[in-house]
């Protein structure tokens, strides 16, 4: 009887494993991407109001994609800008929130050449 019940015992924790590992692909299966993730940071944060909606400019904010500048220069900028654009610490935007928003920034298609449209040749 001793044994019997080691073994259950031992059923349930591959049982578990199984369980657990199974969820967590599923989980993985549903996460949003960091470029989903990155698109709610740019909202939440407000970049939006100043540089558009995917990083085009606006009045208030030069272009920031497609072909964003690389992570090092934006993360200076963003953290020591003294300029019109308020700087945002990392305890207002956290380093993982502004990696997220420059995959975001990367993920944006660039528009079709304009060679390639009749009207504009
Ligand atoms: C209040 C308006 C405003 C908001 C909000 C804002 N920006 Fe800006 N941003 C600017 C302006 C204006 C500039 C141009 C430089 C300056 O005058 O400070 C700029 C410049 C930048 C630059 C440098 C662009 C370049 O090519 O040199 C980056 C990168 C940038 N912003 C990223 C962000 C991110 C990321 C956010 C959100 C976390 C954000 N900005 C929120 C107004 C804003």
């Amino acid at each position: 009887m001793k044994n019997n019940s080691r073994i259950s015992k031992f059923k349930g924790a591959v049982l578990l494993a199984i369980t657990a590992s199974l969820s967590s692909y599923v989980m993985a299966q549903t996460a949003p991407s960091s470029a989903d993730q990155g698109k709610q940071a740019y909202v939440i944060n407000g970049c939006w109001g100043c540089h558009g909606f995917v990083g085009q400019g606006g009045i208030a904010g030069p272009k920031l994609a497609p072909d964003p500048k690389p992570i090092e220069y934006i993360d200076a900028f963003v953290r020591n800008t003294r300029g019109t654009m308020p700087p945002y610490s990392e305890k207002i935007l956290s380093k993982k929130d502004l990696a997220d928003i420059y995959t975001y920034l990367k993920s944006i298609p660039k528009g079709p050449d304009y060679k390639s449209i009749p009207l504009l040749n």
